[in-house]
C-alpha cells in the first residue's frame, strides 16, 4: 500500500485520502439506514463511501426510536458490523425523541469519548511490522464427492484474531477452512479445504513469519480412500458401513520442529481435564501459549459470537477470562504475545 498521509492533502479523491489519514473514524449518532449501509457496504453517500475507504477502527454509536433498535434487522445489522471488527458503543436507556421508554438513546458525550480512547489505546499500531499467520474454521475430509467428515467450526474465533491482527498494524495471512465468512480488511487468505493442504499451505508461510495462531479445528482423522464417485445408498450391504480412517498430520507439532524466531500459539478444545490436557498439549507441541476453550460451556466454542477461555503460558500460568466477544477475546490473546514479540 502507499503509506498513508500526515495530513490531508487534497490531492486524492477525498474519501480515500480521509480513510488512510484517520487514527479512527467515530459515527455518533449512527441513524438504524447508516447501520444497514455500512453493515452492507453499500456506499451512496459521502459518509458511507468513507467507511469503505477506511484503513483505520470505526467506532459506531447507533442512536434510534426504541423499536428501531430492537428490531431483527437492525439488530441482524449490528452483529454483523461486530463481526467485521466495528466497535459498537450500546445506545443508552430513557426518554425518546418519540415520547416513547427504552433503549435507543445516544450516550453523553463524555462516555463516546472515553469509549473511543479505550479504542485507540487497544490498537494502537502495536504489531506494525509483524508477520502473523492465522489458521480458521475447520477442514473437511472428503468421503466421496458429495460427502466429507468434518466438525462444527465456524471460523469466527480464527477470524477475529487475522481482523484484530491487522488492525494493530500486522501483516496478516488467513489460512482458512471452508466457512462463510468476510475476509478481514487487510488480510490476505488463503483457503484450503483439507488438513492436508492446511498443512502445505502452513509450511509454505510458516518461515516469513513471527507469531503463528492454530485456531483452526483441524480434523484429526481423513477417510482412507475417499470413493471416487458417489457411494450409492443400494451398495450397502446390510444395515452399517465402515469408514476406515487414518490419522491427519499433526499441524502444530510439525512447524514446533521448525520453529526459529516464531511465537507458536495454539488452541485446545477440552472438555474434561482441561487445564491438565492443555499443559500437555503445550508441552507435547512445544507452545508458546495455549488457548482453552470448552465447547460445553454456554457462549464458548463453535459458532458463538463469543467465547469463554483460559490462557495456558509456557511457565505454566493459567488466566481465566470472562465471557466476551471473540473479536475482545482476540485483542486479549494478542496483548499478551506482544510483549513477547519484543524480546
Ligand atoms: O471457529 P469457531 O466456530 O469460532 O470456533 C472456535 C474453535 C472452537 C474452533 C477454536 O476456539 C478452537 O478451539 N480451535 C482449536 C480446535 C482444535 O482443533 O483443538 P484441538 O485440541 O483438537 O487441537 C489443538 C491444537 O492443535 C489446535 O491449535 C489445532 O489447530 C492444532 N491441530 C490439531 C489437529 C491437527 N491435526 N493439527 C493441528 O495443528
Amino acid at each position: 500500500f502507499p503509506s498513508a498521509p500526515e495530513e490531508p492533502t487534497t490531492q486524492w479523491t477525498t474519501h480515500i485520502e480521509l480513510g488512510m489519514w484517520a487514527d479512527v473514524m467515530v459515527i455518533a449518532p449512527a441513524s438504524a439506514n447508516t447501520v444497514a449501509k455500512v453493515a452492507h457496504g453499500i456506499s451512496d453517500n459521502f459518509l458511507t463511501t468513507l467507511v469503505l475507504a477506511l484503513r483505520a477502527p470505526l467506532v459506531v454509536a447507533p442512536a434510534m426510536d426504541v423499536d428501531m433498535w430492537q428490531n431483527e434487522t437492525t439488530q441482524g445489522n449490528i452483529d454483523r458490523l461486530s463481526q467485521a471488527g466495528c466497535h459498537i458503543i450500546p445506545p443508552e436507556s430513557g426518554e425518546l425523541a418519540s415520547g416513547l421508554s427504552g433503549p435507543g438513546r445516544l450516550p453523553e458525550p463524555d462516555r463516546i469519548v472515553q469509549f473511543v480512547d479505550a479504542v485507540l489505546e487497544r490498537v494502537h499500531q502495536d504489531l506494525r511490522e509483524k508477520r502473523i499467520l492465522v489458521t480458521a474454521g475447520p477442514t473437511q475430509e472428503p468421503i466421496d464427492p458429495v460427502r466429507y467428515v468434518a466438525n462444527r467450526s465456524s471460523g469466527k474465533m480464527g477470524y477475529a484474531i487475522a481482523n484484530a491482527a491487522a488492525q494493530r498494524g500486522a501483516e496478516v495471512v488467513l489460512v482458512s477452512g471452508p466457512v462463510s465468512l468476510h475476509t478481514p480488511r487487510n488480510v490476505r487468505r488463503v483457503d484450503v479445504t483439507t488438513a492436508e493442504e492446511m498443512h502445505e499451505a502452513v509450511q509454505r508461510e510458516f518461515s516469513s513469519v513471527d507469531l503463528v495462531v492454530m485456531a483452526a479445528a483441524v480434523a484429526d482423522f481423513a477417510p482412507v480412500k475417499p470413493s471416487q464417485s458417489k457411494i450409492k445408498r443400494e451398495a450397502l450391504k446390510g444395515e452399517t458401513i465402515t469408514l476406515e480412517l487414518r490419522r491427519n498430520p499433526d499441524i502444530l507439532k510439525a512447524i514446533a520442529r521448525q520453529k526459529k524466531q516464531q511465537l507458536l500459539v495454539g488452541f485446545a478444545l477440552e472438555t474434561e481435564n482441561e487445564v491438565e490436557n492443555a499443559r500437555r498439549k503445550l508441552r507435547e507441541k512445544q507452545l508458546d501459549m495455549v488457548v482453552l476453550n470448552n465447547p460445553r460451556e454456554e457462549g464458548a466454542g463453535f459458532g458463538a459470537d463469543t467465547n469463554v477461555v483460559k490462557i495456558v503460558t509456557a511457565d505454566g500460568d493459567v488466566e481465566a477470562l470472562p465471557q466476551m466477544a471473540k473479536f475482545d477475546v482476540a485483542n486479549e490473546i494478542l496483548n499478551r504475545v506482544v510483549p513477547r514479540l519484543s524480546l
